[in-house]
């Protein structure tokens, strides 16, 4: 008897250490003037690299003003030391009763290790995704659109660029089809899209959701449906990766690459070639070697390949503070992005002595 007990012990523990659990507190306030309002909940654990992990997904009604929920997860492991974990919350607490979105900023960042519980808190009256400001689509960056990734944006402008070089479009249909093909990328890049009514919305209701539809038709028959092209955020994802990039080094690289975008003059290279230059860049920003010899092997592109478009992008951030559109510059300045934009360039001043450039 006392032999079985003994065993049932160790396998109650085993099972025990097999994950710690994470638990999560969420705390939204509303206002009291409010009456009831309605929320729907996804909570995931966030992931750089690859698709968000969905934990839970809640439906409430709340009278009070302040809505509790609580979770304890398991996951087993993220493959790094840490969980992110984040919320998306379409919820209702609102003057006109009108649906916001609001997906925080940052994470709840907790150790994989040990009982850990991750406090998020949020102001939820009128905040959140509610793209009553026109964000003219020039600036891809403005904020109701900055919720959407990084993919999202670079899906879109391609789009956007390879319609220009085929049709003839209109200036005041731009906003239309730069709109639409927001549409398609984000349905395309996002595990959240903003819902069609929102793309309306954002053209401050010059054009209703049927119109959107028709002009999604059109394009995506003008793309003949390839959306999927390798963009460079997507290869600066991989080679950042592929060289261990720490978060500082990866957002550089982002900014660098983002930055890309703002000048038509970056059409004439390669989405790969884009990449490696902000991978370089943001290797000799942060003192490590410029593009490796490994690098160079496992891509095929060596450092005559990218050393113009690396020269272009040098300039890029050397004017960014200065320049007319400074919606990324500005992204790239605040915390959450580490204030990589502000960094001297001092150190890359020197960029074009350690590249070995023929
Ligand atoms: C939120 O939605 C629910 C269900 O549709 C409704 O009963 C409630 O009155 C709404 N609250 C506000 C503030 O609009």
């Amino acid at each position: 008897m006392r032999f079985f007990q003994n065993i049932l012990l160790l396998l109650c523990l085993l099972a025990l250490c097999k994950s710690d659990p994470s638990r999560i507190h969420l705390k939204f306030h509303c206002n009291p003037q409010v009456g009831t309002w309605c929320g729907t909940l996804i909570v995931y654990e966030h992931d750089v690299f690859s698709e968000h992990d969905i934990m839970a997904t809640d439906s409430f009604c709340e009278t009070s003003d302040t809505k509790e929920l609580f979770y304890e997860f398991s996951p087993g492991g993220d493959g790094s030391p840490g969980y992110e974990w984040s919320y998306l919350l379409s919820h209702n607490c609102s003057s006109h009763g009108h649906n916001h979105c609001l997906h925080p900023k940052g994470t709840a960042n907790v150790p994989v290790e040990g009982l850990s519980i991750a406090e998020l808190e949020a102001e939820v009256f009128e905040s959140g995704y509610k793209a009553k400001t026109l964000p003219l689509y020039v600036d891809p960056t403005v904020p109701p659109i900055r919720n959407l990734g990084d993919f999202c944006q670079q899906v879109t402008s391609c789009a956007v660029d390879r319609l220009l070089s085929i049709l003839n479009v209109d200036k005041n249909r731009f906003q239309f089809l730069g709109t639409t093909c927001l549409m398609i990328a984000a349905k395309f890049e996002e595990v959240f899209p903003p819902e069609i009514r929102e793309f309306s919305i954002i053209t401050d209701n010059t054009y209703e959701v049927d119109e959107i539809l028709q002009m999604e038709k059109f394009i995506l028959a003008q793309l003949d449906f390839d959306v999927a092209l390798p963009t460079a955020a997507w290869f600066a994802a991989s080679f950042g990766k592929r060289m261990k990039f720490n978060e500082r080094m990866t957002k550089t690289m982002r900014y660098m690459v983002d930055l890309s975008l703002l000048d038509v003059h970056f059409l004439r290279y390669r989405p790969s070639d884009i990449a490696a230059a902000a991978a370089c860049f943001a290797n000799v920003q942060w003192g490590k070697e410029a593009w490796p010899k490994e690098m160079i092997e496992d891509t095929g592109i060596d450092t005559d390949d990218f050393v113009d478009a690396l020269k272009d992008l040098h300039h890029m951030y050397i004017t960014a503070p200065t320049s007319e559109y400074k919606s990324i510059f500005n992204k790239y300045c605040e915390t959450d992005e580490m204030n990589v934009a502000l960094f001297s360039h001092q150190s890359t001043n020197s960029l074009f002595s350690t590249i070995p450039v023929q």
